[in-house]
């Protein structure tokens, strides 16, 4: 069985100064349910300057992601920030072409696949996001999409190397709108689908796809109880802790 994994993503919110309140109600929650740190796998995936102090109150017990590396080890790219930085700090996980990425940064197919391909070899765990627009959806090109997106990546990875995926449709994220549970549980098993054709059946079974966009303690249980999705990347909801942390629980509760 596949353990769950939840992970936060902040985009460019909150301050340094916040995280221990934020931590100490999110722990505070938590402790509802006794050994959840076994259960699921929790992520944060903060800005560069949190980094440190998110690393700081996640001790052990949580894993702390950036949200974007850069690809090259170092060299003249001004205002970018190298794998092995992040390292130095403590943070061994980077989100990896997040769909904002892709549209406001110009992150293309080509530059995710070298974005992964960077992480996998520094050991870094890269969770990488694919997805589709509104108009490919209304098009019927999401299988297409997600295909493109896909076969861009998987040729960088190895069945001994670890990746998470993450099913982000564009339409959904951060606008209220969340893919029913039938069209996530489609588009995850389309992945995993695609996944086993070009790395075999042990691989794609044990890869963990978590879905994301608008999910919220409403909608999160419906969808984890989806066969192919795994847990979640989760926007605004997780600005607010005590969310969060119901979020966790609920995918506690389904891995027992
Ligand atoms: P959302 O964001 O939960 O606010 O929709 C998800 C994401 O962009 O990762």
């Amino acid at each position: 069985m596949r353990k769950p994994f939840v992970a936060a993503n902040w985009k460019m919110n909150l301050l340094a100064a916040q995280l221990p309140d934020y931590f100490q109600v999110l722990r505070s929650e938590l402790t509802a349910q006794a050994n959840v740190w076994q259960q699921v796998d929790v992520a944060f995936a903060a800005p560069y300057l949190l980094l440190p102090t998110a690393h700081q109150c996640c001790g052990g017990d949580f894993l702390v992601t950036a949200q974007n590396v850069h690809q090259e080890p170092s060299g003249a790219y001004t205002g970018e920030i190298a794998i092995g930085m992040l390292k130095e700090a403590g943070v061994m996980s980077s989100l990896v072409g997040h769909s904002e990425r892709r549209q406001y940064f110009s992150e293309t197919d080509e530059i995710v696949a070298a974005k992964t391909k960077a992480c996998l070899q520094a050991g870094m765990l890269p969770i990488v996001c694919i997805g589709e627009t509104r108009h490919e959806r209304e098009s019927r090109a999401t299988q297409d999409v997600l295909a493109k997106q896909l076969k861009a990546v998987l040729p960088v990875v190895s069945v001994e190397q670890k990746i998470v995926f993450a099913y982000e449709p564009v339409w959904a994220i951060g606008t209220g709108l969340t893919a029913t549970d039938e069209q996530a549980q489609e588009a995850h098993a389309f992945i995993r689908g695609v996944v086993q054709d070009e790395l075999g059946k042990e691989f794609a079974s044990s890869l963990r796809i978590l879905y994301g966009g608008s999910a919220k303690p409403e909608n999160f249980s419906g969808l984890l109880a989806q066969a192919d999705i795994d847990g979640g990347l989760v926007g605004g909801a997780s600005l607010k802790p005590k969310d969060f942390a119901a979020m966790i629980l609920q995918a506690a509760q389904g891995a027992l």
